[in-house]
């Protein structure tokens, strides 16, 4: 019922053949304007029998001009968690516009994500940021040559407006759709900004819902090194800055970070995560709870007395910091950084293993891609520099507003499957509102790497979709 009824998004990279297009060629095939005789649309196939650079007759009806990468031009959006982005971006990488709304106002009130609340704020926005996006590039949605969406790993009420306002435009204008991994995304963003950077490279994806270390071998062929068993580093960190009774409103990472520049990193002893586990997962549950129990001021060690004493005064921490004492502050702010060294140290041990593994698999692999809102924070970057230093890698981090979600990411990761002649075609015009979108709230990137299986599993397993990378590879391989 569920397979029958799904967006053909899904379809796409399971049917439809490699194009013989190399991607280095970088050429890619650009839309026609609506064609009401043609019954079907099938750019695929055309881009698969077409390496030359005119078309066949017979494919003309269906493609106007045979355009160089750098003419396509493709809006991304995205709409996975709390930001609804949208932005037009150009196949030679020129941003053309960027537009996000942020729920600012629900994250302070809620201090996280509410799924529901979340859902509306999104429909409310959808159509002015899309709208916006166009505008600020100066363009309508007859010059776009695709769209490409979120379609997972993320909230389904949210995905949903993202992918319905995607397929009603598309429907319209006759364009491509490009079904995308949220975190395949992050990932690929720093090809976008790093030109030189090519496969294979190692990345770790770092965000509130994901905590991702991947071997890229290859355009849609990901091997997963570590996942988080537990909760990702953002979400601790939007905990602890809720329990430190941090403005929430641009969610809790930026306020920590700000916090935890006033404090002393070493004052509170918690303890790194998974130190017995010899694998590249990760853990932050723990990390969490000890925060709770140290602002609760029990089972900490402390190095003062005074600190102990201000802490149990700031055990109700939940008290606005713009409220509290210079003492309170001060504890909190210890905490903080207390709390940041370890959350990173874990990462940077982690990273360290990491990058052993993956040359074994990859020798040749010379970048560390570091991405996902975490990554925007000066700290993480400042520690992974001298992890990847050490090892003779390179970091290349994006720019702080292309690590926090945006539709950037999104366009680009569209523009990087289009040119290999993955895209659907466009959506019928009458799809009705209640039709079940192919959504993928559980999405693995890439398939586990087998060595570094950890016994310390989550066993939240259930209606996991395939992996990405499998979908890609088993089509692969059907050609
Ligand atoms: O990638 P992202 O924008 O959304 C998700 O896909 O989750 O990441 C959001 C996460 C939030 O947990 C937020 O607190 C965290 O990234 N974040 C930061 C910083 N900026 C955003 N964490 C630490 N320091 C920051 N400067
Ligand atoms: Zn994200």
């Amino acid at each position: 019922m569920l397979s029958s009824l799904s967006s053909t998004i899904s379809r796409l990279i399971l049917f439809y053949p490699k194009p013989s297009i190399p991607y280095s060629l970088s050429s890619c095939l650009k839309t026609l304007k609506p064609q009401p005789m043609i019954p079907r649309w099938s750019p695929l196939h055309s881009l698969s029998t077409h390496s030359t650079s005119r078309l066949s007759t017979s494919l003309k009806p269906q493609f106007e001009t045979l355009v160089s990468k750098d003419d396509l031009v493709v809006l991304g959006i995205e709409t996975s968690c709390d930001d609804t982005a949208a932005a037009v971006v150009r196949g030679n990488g020129e941003i053309l516009s960027q537009v996000v709304s942020s729920q600012a106002d629900l994250l302070a009130k809620y201090g996280g994500v509410a799924p529901k609340m979340a859902e509306e704020a999104h429909s409310q926005v959808i159509d002015q940021v899309v709208q916006e996006a166009l505008d600020k590039a100066n363009l309508t949605a007859t010059n776009l040559s695709a769209v490409a969406v979120t379609i997972g790993p993320g909230l389904s009420l949210c995905l949903r407006v993202g992918v319905r306002k995607a397929r009603k435009l598309a429907g319209s204008f006759n364009l491509p759709i490009i079904g995308i991994h949220h975190m395949e995304a992050h990932a690929l963003v720093a090809r976008l900004i790093e030109r030189e950077l090519q496969f294979p490279f190692m990345a770790l994806l770092i965000s509130g819902g994901h905590n991702l270390l991947i071997l890229a071998h290859d355009l849609g062929h990901y091997i997963q090194l570590g996942t988080t068993i537990d909760d990702a580093i953002g979400e601790a960190y939007d905990k602890t800055a809720k329990w430190l009774g941090l403005d929430m409103s641009r969610s809790g990472g930026p306020a920590l970070e700000e916090l935890a520049r006033e404090g002393d990193a070493e004052s509170i002893k918690f303890s790194t995560p998974m130190k017995q586990h010899k694998d590249c997962n990760f853990s932050y549950a723990g990390l969490k709870t000890q925060v709770r129990l140290a602002i609760e001021s029990k089972n900490m060690y402390v190095e003062n007395t005074k600190l102990l004493q201000s802490l149990i005064m700031c055990s109700n921490a939940e008290i606005p910091i713009s409220s509290a004492s210079s003492q309170d502050r001060r504890s909190r702010a210890d905490i903080a950084a207390s709390f940041q060294r370890v959350a990173v140290l874990h990462l940077e041990e982690r990273c360290d293993r990491a990058i052993e593994w993956a040359r074994k698999i990859e020798p040749s692999i010379k970048h560390l891609v570091v991405s996902g809102g975490v990554a925007s924070n000066q700290y993480v970057r400042a520690r992974l520099d001298h992890v990847v230093k050490k090892n003779s890698l390179q970091l290349v981090c994006p720019p702080p507003k292309l690590c926090t979600d945006n539709g950037v990411m999104v366009a680009w990761t569209g523009i990087e499957h289009f040119c290999m002649g993955r895209f659907d075609p466009p959506p019928p015009t009458d799809e009705h509102e209640d039709y079940m979108y192919d959504l993928r709230p559980r999405w693995p990137l890439g398939e586990e790497y087998a060595e570094g299986r950890s016994e310390a599993r989550s066993l939240r397993t259930a209606r996991i979709h395939p992996s990405l990378t499998s979908i890609i590879q088993a089509s692969l391989q059907q050609q």
